[in-house]
C-alpha cells in the first residue's frame, strides 16, 4: 500500500508513532522517525531491524524550527523525496489548570500546535517548491472538540490542530492537492498517554467503563488506519478527522 513512498513520523521513537512507522515500512514505505532522545531512537531502530526492516532515526526537537528544517533535509537526502508527513509528537501531564503554570502552558503549545505547523510548512513548502504532492495526518484526541478536564494546555493545542488541518486541507488542497487528514484517538493501550493519563487503577477503571465496547483500542488499530490514510486509497480523503475511540466521546449518558 505505501511501497516506495518516504514518510515521517515526529515522535516516532516509543507508543502510537513507533507503531505506525512499523506498520509503513511492512507496507514498503522508507520512513524517518524523529524525536529528541537518541537513545530510544536507537533502540527503536533495532526492534525493526530485529524485525527485518530498516529504518532512519533523526534526533530533533519539533519546537526548534532549525531542527525541522534540518529535518526535511536529511529525508530528502536520504530518500531522494517526502511523500508523508505524520505529525505525532506530543507533549502532555495532567494538572489542574489553576496549578498549570505559563511555562507548563507554554511547552504544551510549543510541542503540540507549534511543532505541527513548524512541520507542516516545512514539508508543505518542500513540496510547493518541488511542484510535488503529498500529505500529512494530523495525530490529535477526541477532547480537540469536547472537554480536557486536566489537559486544558493539550486540549487547546489539539484543538488548534484540528483547525489547522481543516485549513491546510482547504488551502493547500485547492492550490497544491496536498491532502491534510487527523486521526482522534481515544485510549490507546501501550501509548505515552496510557501512561500518563490513565496511570491510576481507579483512572484506567473509569476510562474503561465509559467505552461502549469495555477495552482500550491497540496501538496496531491506529497505525493500520494511519497507513490507509496515508496511501493513494484514501486518495479523496481531504480535512477529515477520524474518530477511533470504540464509541467514547459518544457515550455522554451511559446507562
Ligand atoms: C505540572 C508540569 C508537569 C506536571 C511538567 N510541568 N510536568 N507542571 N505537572 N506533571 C511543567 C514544568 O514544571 C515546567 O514549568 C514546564 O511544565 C516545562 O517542563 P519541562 O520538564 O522543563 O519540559 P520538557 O523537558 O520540555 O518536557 C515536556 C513535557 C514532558 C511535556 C513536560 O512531559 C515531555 O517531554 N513529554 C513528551 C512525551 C509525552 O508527554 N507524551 C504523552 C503524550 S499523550 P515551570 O513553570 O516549572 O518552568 C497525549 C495524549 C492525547 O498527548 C490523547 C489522549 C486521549
Amino acid at each position: 500500500m505505501l511501497m516506495g513512498k518516504t514518510i515521517i513520523v515526529t515522535g516516532g521513537s516509543n507508543g502510537m508513532g513507533k507503531y505506525m512507522a512499523m506498520k509503513f515500512v511492512s507496507e514498503g514505505a522508507n520512513v524517518v522517525i524523529t524525536g529528541r532522545d537518541l537513545l530510544k531512537l536507537e533502540n527503536a531502530k533495532n526492534e525493526m531491524e530485529a524485525n527485518g526492516h530498516s529504518i532512519s532515526i533523526f534526533q530533533m526537537d519539533v519546537r526548534n524550527p532549525e531542527h525541522v528544517a534540518a529535518m526535511v533535509e536529511f529525508a530528502d537526502k536520504t530518500y531522494g523525496q517526502i511523500d508523508g508527513l505524520v505529525n505525532n509528537a506530543a507533549g502532555n501531564f495532567i494538572v489542574e489548570t489553576e496549578k498549570l503554570s505559563a511555562n507548563g502552558w507554554k511547552t504544551v503549545i510549543d510541542i503540540v500546535l507549534n511543532g505541527t505547523f513548524y512541520c507542516s510548512n516545512a514539508v508543505g513548502n518542500y513540496w510547493i517548491s518541488k511542484g510535488s504532492k503529498g500529505t500529512i495526518l494530523n495525530m490529535l484526541a477526541t477532547y480537540a472538540w469536547g472537554a480536557g478536564a486536566g489537559v486544558a494546555h493539550s486540549a487547546a493545542a489539539k484543538a488548534g490542530v484540528m483547525s489547522l488541518t481543516r485549513t491546510l486541507a482547504v488551502e493547500w488542497g485547492s492550490k497544491y492537492g496536498i491532502r491534510v487528514n487527523g486521526i482522534a484517538p481515544g485510549p490507546i493501550e501501550r501509548t505515552g498517554g496510557a501512561g500518563k493519563l490513565w496511570e491510576s487503577e481507579e483512572a484506567a477503571r473509569r476510562t474503561l467503563q465509559s467505552v461502549p465496547l469495555g477495552r482500550l483500542g491497540k496501538p496496531e488499530e491506529i497505525a493500520e488506519l494511519a497507513a490507509f490514510i496515508m496511501s493513494e486509497k484514501a486518495s479523496y480523503m481531504n480535512g477529515e478527522i477520524v474518530t477511533l475511540d470504540g464509541g467514547q466521546w459518544l457515550n455522554q449518558h451511559p446507562f
